[in-house]
């Protein structure tokens, strides 16, 4: 006989948040029907010095999501939609690897996430956007509370059973969401759950100098060979992507020459 279905919660409960701190290395679980953002939700509880090593602020939506750069993020209900508040005593990396860690985040969401597929594919958009046939999946907006620096943020939004068709034009052609793929709706404290350990794996991969994770970040990049524009504060790069760098850097062959970016956007890039 086959198993009963499972029911799928629309919202997280107590006993979720429960199972996120004894599976988990997050100590205190911040949780919101809806708030403007979790990013900025961390960096105040950063900035008012809140007692947690790790933090966990999720939400079920938020009012104002921020992106890279200008970007908005949008996060309706049955997106997966949290930060990370971290102390840099809990966190087992240097400063100096913390623009790597933002990389290493983005190869732990798709760990996680091919954890729920059949096998199928994730691609890597540098520097940090998970992607799934070639539609954007999810983001990560990696922060440093400026009154606080020993404090890292780290926002997630995934989409998992929210409608893309919901959201503004472009996004609704160019995003998918995880349950769309699967063809049925995921329980997103699993999907929680496997995001925070596979982090926890990359991150000490990062701070061990264990090169399989930037290895594997490779194998998944979605830029090698394209063509494509990166907007960084120095004006707008165009070139074929070479990949990336040890040190995270995005790798260009330019008309002028080969060219490094260590911050940027990625605007457009070629088929
Ligand atoms: C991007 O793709 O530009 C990054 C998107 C990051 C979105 C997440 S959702 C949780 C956290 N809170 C925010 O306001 N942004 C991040």
């Amino acid at each position: 006989m086959a198993a009963p279905a499972r029911q799928i919660s629309s919202t997280f409960s107590q006993a979720d948040w429960e199972r996120i701190r004894a599976e988990t290395f997050v100590d205190l679980v911040n949780y919101h029907t809806e708030v403007d953002s979790t990013n900025t939700r961390a960096l105040e509880l950063a900035r008012i010095g809140a007692k947690s090593q790790a933090a966990l602020i999720l939400a079920e939506r938020q009012s104002a999501g921020r992106g890279r750069g200008e970007n908005r993020w949008w996060s309706p209900s049955g997106a997966l939609t949290f930060s990370l508040l971290w102390t840099a005593d809990a966190l087992p990396l240097a400063p100096a690897d913390w623009p790597r860690a933002a990389l290493a985040t983005g190869l732990a969401v798709s760990d996680a996430v091919k954890q729920f597929l059949d096998g199928e594919a994730t691609q890597l958009k540098w520097p940090n956007d998970v992607y799934l046939r070639h539609r954007k999946l999810g983001g990560i907006l990696v922060e440093g509370a400026s009154a606080n620096p020993g404090v890292l943020v780290i926002g997630i939004g995934l989409n998992v059973n929210n409608s893309t068709a919901e959201l503004p034009p472009p996004l609704a052609d160019t995003a998918i969401s995880l349950n769309a793929a699967v063809g049925r709706d995921l329980a997103r404290a699993d999907l929680l759950i496997a995001v925070l350990q596979a982090l926890q794996s990359r991150l000490s991969q990062l701070a061990t100098g264990d090169p399989r994770w930037l290895d594997d970040w490779r194998k998944q990049c979605l830029l090698t060979g394209r063509t494509v524009q990166v907007a960084t504060h120095a004006g707008v790069l165009s070139g074929v992507c070479r990949g990336v760098d040890d040190d995270g850097a995005l790798l260009l062959a330019t008309d002028q020459g080969p060219q490094r970016c260590l911050s940027g956007v990625v605007n457009h890039f070629g088929e």
